[in-house]
């Protein structure tokens, strides 16, 4: 498991990187998003959606939990903030993380369902207005060389 910062400078900057993993992610990827409010996540997931080929508008799923979007893959948006423990076990969770799709979990902290070793953690902190730290955990290295690649621009 390997541990980097990646600094985004504007909200273009992190939904282009997470457009570049949308790209590259395949079935059963799952992206798990932690950060304040307004840190960053619903864009970096706006982003990546985008990378995936969904054409639909992707908003904060807040108040519905769990969005299903059709792109190349399909595409599971939850918003785990106001997700209480029996609303988790009736949206049983696991069957789409370990489905064909790619999840991202914003919240994920806030999940009492077991997620997948293999997974991409990124937390987010504001810096300033403008300037986010993203602290990213993956053993995927698909996704460790498009930050890599974006740092050394
Ligand atoms: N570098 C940046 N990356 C992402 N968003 C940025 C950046 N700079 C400024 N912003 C702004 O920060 C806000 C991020 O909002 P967003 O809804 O993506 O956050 P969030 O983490 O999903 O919040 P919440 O926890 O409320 O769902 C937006 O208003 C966006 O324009
Ligand atoms: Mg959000």
């Amino acid at each position: 498991m390997s541990q980097f910062q990646f600094v985004s400078h504007s909200t273009e900057e992190t939904m282009r990187i997470a457009e570049r993993l949308g790209q590259e992610a395949e079935a059963g990827d799952l992206f798990a998003l932690d950060g304040d409010l307004g840190a960053g996540k619903t864009h970096f997931s706006k982003g990546l959606a985008k990378g995936l080929g969904v054409e639909a508008m992707v908003n904060s799923p807040t108040f519905t939990i769990l969005k299903v979007y059709n792109g190349r893959l399909p595409f599971y948006h939850i918003d785990a903030y106001r997700l209480d423990e029996n609303e988790e076990e009736e949206l049983g969770l696991e069957e789409y993380m370990e489905g064909s799709g790619v999840t991202v979990v914003e919240w994920a902290s806030n999940l009492r369902t077991q997620l997948p070793g293999r997974r991409v953690n990124i937390t987010f902190k504001r810096v300033d207005e403008q300037e986010r730290e993203l602290i990213v955990c993956t053993d995927h290295v698909r996704f460790e060389r498009i930050f890599k690649e974006f740092m050394d621009q």
